[in-house]
């Protein structure tokens, strides 16, 4: 079997299950419990009058979307990039940023596609142990003060898994200690009430800004992604997405993805929502002895002093409720619970209790 001795060997990223029985509670893939924007239904049903524009290829900048986005933010497009989910977006910035051969940086506990980006581009990454309360250690960061240089540096801001959110004056430090690598700031939860770093991007053209729309505008099935930052940041992003396809944002998602970015006020309703049931759920966990960081993002990352992380959800998984688990160092006694409706919260803190009650 020579040929296969050629072949590019990966291990993958293990996506959330995503089951098919409807009956589930499913909190397992932090997706908005809220539909979307009523605009993106009219929008979709515009596009299906007329399905003879997909004969065409579609804008290959995206214009539409990056306009709004820009009008949104109150930035200038040349500022921003789209992409297919921000899943795509950030394995476009591995490939263009991180090509130093110095190690690239992360906190240890984080989004588990960072390893995989790396070890896929053959990056060489230094993973950074988080503080006892599952902060970033921004000392860390700074190679003026470790002595190691770093090929670039990326962390989700709230972390995920952890929900930990760190003020802006750490992401600064973090930022202007590194003006010989771009940092990139994984903003995927940031609309849950966290504090964005965007507007550091005027003083800092290092620093790019990556959100997502699968979250807080309720369409993860969609696949839209965005970063911000320096026009040359940009620029870069770009250069390389035209040498990889083209056309990587379809018609519907242009189309249906605008639609979603004008709706300012029904973007800060379900928001606002996500947050008050988040607010409601933590007093409960909390009531149960439950064990769990601040989150700032739309879920909680919550351990129990007496049963194991696998226990609890194995019981969950029995009454038809599906949380994260990962059976991985440091953080399998965790728990990543999704925020859902009052409704489906209520519903697990009740299983929850009955759980931690029986024994
Ligand atoms: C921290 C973080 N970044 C990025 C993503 C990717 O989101 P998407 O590709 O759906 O935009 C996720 C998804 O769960 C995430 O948790």
């Amino acid at each position: 079997m020579s040929w296969e001795k050629k072949v590019r060997k990966t291990v993958p990223y293990t996506a959330g299950e995503q089951p098919k029985d409807k009956n589930i509670i499913k909190l397992n893939t932090n997706e908005c419990p809220y539909p979307p924007a009523p605009g993106v239904k009219k929008a979709m049903e515009e596009l299906m009058a007329h399905t003879d524009d997909l004969r065409l290829y579609p804008d290959m900048n995206a214009s539409m979307l990056v306009d709004a986005l820009a009008e949104h933010y109150g930035i200038d497009s040349s500022r921003i990039f789209v992409g297919v989910g921000s899943d795509d977006v950030l394995a476009l910035c591995f490939l263009t940023f991180f090509t130093n051969g110095d190690p690239i940086l992360f906190p240890e506990i984080t989004y588990s596609f960072y390893p995989v980006w790396a070890e896929l581009y053959g990056i060489d990454y230094k993973q950074i142990p988080l503080t006892s309360e599952l902060t970033i250690d921004s000392y860390e960061y700074i190679p003026r003060l470790t002595k190691m240089k770093n090929g670039g540096v990326i962390f989700p801001n709230p972390n995920a898994p952890t929900g930990v959110e760190e003020p802006l004056s750490i992401i600064e430090r973090i930022v202007k200690g590194n003006p010989d690598s771009v940092v990139i700031v994984d903003e995927a939860y940031i609309d849950f009430g966290g504090t964005s770093a965007l507007p550091l991007i005027d003083k800092y053209d290092n620093l790019l800004i990556v959100q997502t729309f699968s979250k807080s505008r309720s369409m993860a099935g969609l696949r839209v992604g965005f970063a911000m930052g320096s026009e040359k940041l940009i620029g870069y992003l770009k250069d390389v997405k035209f040498s990889f396809n083209s056309y990587t944002m379809n018609l519907p998602s242009i189309l249906l993805g605008t639609a979603a970015v004008k709706d300012r006020e029904y973007f800060e309703q379900t928001t606002g929502k996500i947050v008050d049931t988040r607010e409601r759920f933590k007093k409960k966990l909390n009531e149960m002895g439950f064990i769990f960081p601040d989150s700032k993002a739309n879920f909680v990352f919550a351990c129990h002093p007496d049963f194991s992380g696998e226990y609890l959800f194995t019981e969950l998984r029995k009454r038809n409720i599906v949380v994260r688990h990962w059976n991985k160092p440091l953080i399998s006694e965790y728990l990543r619970i999704t925020i859902g409706t009052d409704e489906q919260m209520d519903a697990v803190a009740e299983a929850l209790r009955e759980i931690t009650a029986a024994n």
